[in-house]
């Protein structure tokens, strides 16, 4: 039975080849100071840059720049976005880049006019924020996280070796999103694989957890066989336009909120993989897939009925003469097949880890309580031996 809900998605999206123009309209509405946020430089080489200014300068914004945004962006750098915002009087900070660029860009907004350390405040109490926020609009150019259209903004701090994400209320949500398809072609294909299994993993977060019938998983397998589609064709040919948009597209559903209202959701997989992310800077979606198969053949026998519907609705495993352990497993089986295909990194060896770093990443590891199994410490650290 769906939960008691109240729902509502703020952000207005631009999509397709054309989407650019989109800033024309949203320029308008916002004061003369634009803080333009990107990352180690992509956007120079690719042209978005020179496409971005040229619209800021023609709608006469005074533009200030904070470059430099690193994958996984740090609490150093997001202090020192926060003077950048602050001296520049930012009445917009515009983000032009992945996940990374558009969760910094909210964590500078609800930053600047911060009376205390918002680390502390936000990713370590995960209070609500009090103060100013500035708005922010993103220009998107890789796609997973979905985080163009919703409020997570994930922080690292490497000296507490913590990965963590706080999701704001639709009051951080950005305002406005550009989502042009092409803008994606340049990724790198490792970048490009990375982004399709955050996807996977977002879905499947929220597609594991709890035993009533509700709408959104209906939905999710849906998002899924789209994925699973598009990816096969977007690995062979990257410029697919069709599957590339289509990818696109399903990216913002996985992780818009829609699908988890009224539903328990897990995100320990998430929780594992952030660990990984602070004790080695790997990349978000290969640090999801290299714990992925362990975790799930782990928790399967405790949700084993919604791990046959996974295997039978998503990967199209037909359970006649098995039992549902052995359809269920084939399922997992399908996705790590699938995984490789796309050439995931399938273990935490392949991102530098080694096994005495093992308790370590175990101490990092938060535990959720939405899914089928509450981890132990112990199992943690099984899992992610077992990932090694
Ligand atoms: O920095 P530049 O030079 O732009 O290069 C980036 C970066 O090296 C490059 N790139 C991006 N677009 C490109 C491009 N290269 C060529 N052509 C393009 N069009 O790709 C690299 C990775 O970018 P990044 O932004 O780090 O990737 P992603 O979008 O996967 O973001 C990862 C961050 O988002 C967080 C992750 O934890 C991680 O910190 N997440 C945010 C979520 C949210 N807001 O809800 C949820 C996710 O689960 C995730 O945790
Ligand atoms: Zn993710």
């Amino acid at each position: 039975m769906l939960g008691n809900f109240s729902y509502c998605n703020p952000t207005r999206l631009y999509f397709g080849k054309d989407a650019l123009e989109g800033l024309n309209k949203e320029l308008p509405k916002y004061g003369k100071n634009v803080v333009l946020i990107y990352g180690g430089g992509s956007i120079k080489k690719n042209g978005i840059y020179d496409k971005v200014t040229e619209i800021l300068k023609a709608n006469g914004k005074t533009v200030t720049e904070d470059g430099g945004v690193m994958p996984n962006p740090t609490v150093e750098k997001l202090y020192e976005g926060c003077e950048i915002a602050k001296k520049a009087k930012a009445d917009l900070l515009l983000a032009v880049g992945g996940g990374s660029v558009c969760d910094y860009a909210k964590a500078v907004s609800v930053s600047t006019y911060c009376k205390e350390d918002p680390w502390e405040k936000y990713y370590m109490r995960f209070e609500d924020v009090d103060n100013e926020i500035i708005p922010v609009g993103c220009v998107l150019t890789m796609v997973g996280t979905g985080s163009e259209m919703n409020g997570g903004s994930v922080i690292t701090n490497y000296e507490k070796k913590l990965k963590i994400g706080h999701v704001f209320g639709d009051n951080v949500f950005p305002k406005f999103s550009v989502l042009n398809p092409e803008y994606t072609f340049t990724l790198p294909k490792y970048q490009m694989v990375a982004g399709f299994y955050d996807i996977m993993s977002h879905i499947l977060e929220q597609y594991f957890s709890g035993t009533d019938d509700n709408t959104s998983d209906y939905i999710m397998e849906g998002l899924m066989k789209s994925l699973i589609h598009s990816s096969l064709i977007a690995v062979e040919n990257p410029k697919d336009y069709e599957a590339r948009s289509n990818i696109m597209w399903t990216a913002t559903w996985a992780l818009n909120t829609l699908v988890a209202m009224g539903k328990t959701t897990d995100w320990e997989v998430h929780m594992l993989g952030q660990a990984v992310g602070a004790h080695t800077n790997a990349t978000h979606g290969m640090t999801l897939a290299a714990v992925s198969t362990a975790y799930y053949n782990f928790i399967m026998p405790y949700g084993l009925a919604k791990f046959k519907r996974f295997a039978v609705n998503v990967w199209n495993v037909n359970p006649d003469g098995k039992s549902d352990e052995e359809t269920a497993k084939e399922g997992i089986e399908e996705m790590r097949k699938w995984m490789k295909k796309l050439g995931l990194v399938m273990t935490l060896s392949e991102l530098g880890v080694k096994e005495d770093m093992i308790e370590g990443i175990a101490d990092s590891t938060l535990v959720m309580e939405g899914g089928y199994k509450i981890l132990t410490r112990e199992e943690i650290s099984d899992i992610l031996k077992k990932s090694l």
